[in-house]
């Protein structure tokens, strides 16, 4: 994309989306809804979900109404400047391996991101991914259960992408950050969604065989608070320690200052 020569990215299409999935011979985005406005991508794959749309159904918006965050906070989703989409999931695994998806998902997008504008992302327990200290990503996966087990996952995924800094609101500036702010260009959306689709591909269908090892190692290599000391918040609460990484099921471990070690499913990393 050239700088200056467009307003905005070109809107993402489905069928633009769908063909290059199948020119990879992918799963995960052979069925796409490329739409304009939505409340949230996410609640529109739940919907989609619950009508029996398989794996890999990908929906994507131009623009989120009322794009949602971890913790019920909203997620900014201005048109035409961000990648927001989710997907379908219906892993056959248990619940207690869910939260390791979402790890996933952030490694795909630090790999990919590497590999398209060679940047490194630094992925922050459990998946936001910044730049020092920005934030320009995060995930939010949400699992729609029958009984104990789990009818399928929605895997909701921002990435603030051609954002300027003055697109932002005034109180997110501080604290976030985009792909063109750190690229210093415009960046093409479809190629980086179609290098994230192969690259969380890959490590799905590794996830899926139960071969977790690999992605935690390559999960932990690109946290720089390992082996740091680190606080984290759950709930009105924070704990101190020192962050070890995560076990295989994706959960933090945390070396207590009394020499114990707590394991952490869910909660938020801040330094100490
Ligand atoms: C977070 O870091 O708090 C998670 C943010 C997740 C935002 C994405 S945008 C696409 C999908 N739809 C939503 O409403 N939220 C997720």
């Amino acid at each position: 994309m050239a700088e200056g020569n467009a307003l905005h990215d070109k809107s993402l299409q489905a069928t633009e989306i769908e063909a290059d999935v199948a020119k990879q011979g992918g799963l995960l985005g052979r069925k796409v809804f490329a739409l304009d406005c939505v409340t949230s991508t996410n609640e529109v794959a739940r919907k989609l979900g619950n009508e029996g749309y398989p794996e890999g159904t990908l929906v994507i918006a131009e623009e989120q109404s009322s794009g949602k965050g971890r913790y019920e906070r909203s997620w900014f989703s201005p048109p035409h400047k961000g990648l927001w989409f989710s997907m379908i999931l219906r892993p056959q695994t248990q619940h207690d391996k869910i939260s390791l998806l979402t790890l996933l998902a952030g490694l795909a997008i630090a790999n990919a991101v590497e590999q398209t504008l060679q940047l490194a992302p630094s992925i922050k327990w459990p998946n936001d991914l910044l730049f020092d200290g920005q934030k320009f990503c995060g995930v939010l996966a949400e699992g729609q259960s029958v009984g104990n087990s789990v009818a399928f996952i929605v895997l909701g995924i921002g990435i603030n992408v051609n954002h300027k800094m003055g697109d932002f609101p005034e109180e997110l500036q501080p604290t976030a950050t985009s792909l063109r702010i750190k690229a210093g260009r415009p960046v093409g959306r479809a190629a980086l969604l179609s290098c994230i689709l192969s690259s969380f591909e890959e490590l799905y269908s590794n996830f899926n065989k139960g071969n977790h090892a690999e992605a935690v190692r390559a999960w932990e290599k690109r946290c720089p608070w390992v082996a740091k000391r680190a606080q984290i918040h759950i709930d009105n609460r924070v704990i101190e320690g020192v962050f070890e990484g995560i076990d295989r099921l994706g959960r933090a471990r945390l070396r207590l200052v009394n020499g114990e070690l707590a394991v952490l499913t869910a909660g938020e990393l801040g330094t100490a």
